[in-house]
């Protein structure tokens, strides 16, 4: 992957921006967006810096990799907003059942999140990560003396995989592969062993 993609992040809320903060430190040009429209993303883009701009959730959805940054709940929404096949989504969410967590889970079946957000972006070759962080670690340099914070990433597509850890290791992460969106997405998704697991990776050699 070109080091200046252009990497689209869609919610622009504590994650969206730990992100687009990253990206941006990175070298990449950032298309943000959120449900209300850009008019409400100058303050945030002008603090992000010179390679960020404001734009609809649908250009957000156009570029070469997506982050999905949005509450769970709200991925049916997504749908129709871009032809999503063959796009690399990056899927963030965590799935609750309303913006208050006290609410409970939102009942995806036998499905892990991951693959219930699958068949509500038809087509897209999806990669969860960064969902068992809180955003504050999202946001902060992966490069502690103690070693990199591990970033755990899973999906059944191999390139898109390649491509999102590479981004990963890029931005300072340990980048961990767990497999498909089934077994590693139940490692990681709410209430499964990883999730909100914070680590750090300590190299040797
Ligand atoms: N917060 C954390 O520490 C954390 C950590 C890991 C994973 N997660 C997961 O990451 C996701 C985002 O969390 P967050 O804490 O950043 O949420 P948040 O602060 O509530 O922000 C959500 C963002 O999504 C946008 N949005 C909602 N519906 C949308 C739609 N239909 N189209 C486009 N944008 C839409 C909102 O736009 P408006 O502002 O215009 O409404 C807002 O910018 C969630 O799924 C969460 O479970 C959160």
């Amino acid at each position: 992957m070109a080091r200046h993609s252009t990497l689209g992040v869609l919610g622009a809320g504590e994650v969206g921006r730990a992100i687009a903060a990253q990206a941006v430190r990175h070298g990449h040009e950032v298309v943000i967006g959120n449900r209300r429209g850009p008019g409400t993303l100058r303050g945030l883009v002008g603090e992000l810096g010179a390679t960020a701009r404001a734009g609809t959730a649908e250009q957000a959805a156009e570029a070469d990799i997506v982050f999905l940054a949005v509450p769970f709940f709200a991925v049916p929404d997504l749908t129709d907003l871009t032809a999503w096949a063959g796009e690399i989504v990056v899927d963030t969410t965590n799935q609750f059942a309303a913006a208050d967590p006290w609410r409970g889970r939102y009942d995806v079946g036998d499905l892990t999140g991951s693959e219930w957000v699958a068949r509500r972006l038809p087509g897209a070759r999806i990669v969860k990560a960064l969902n068992t962080l809180f955003a504050p670690f999202i946001a902060a340099d992966p490069r502690h003396t103690e070693g990199r914070q591990v970033a755990f990433y899973a999906g059944d597509d191999a390139d898109a995989k390649t491509v999102v850890a590479g981004l990963l290791e890029a931005f300072g992460f340990a980048a961990l592969d767990l497999g498909g969106l089934r077994e590693g997405g139940r490692l990681m998704q709410l209430d499964g062993p990883l999730s909100a697991k914070h680590l750090l990776l300590q190299d040797v050699g």
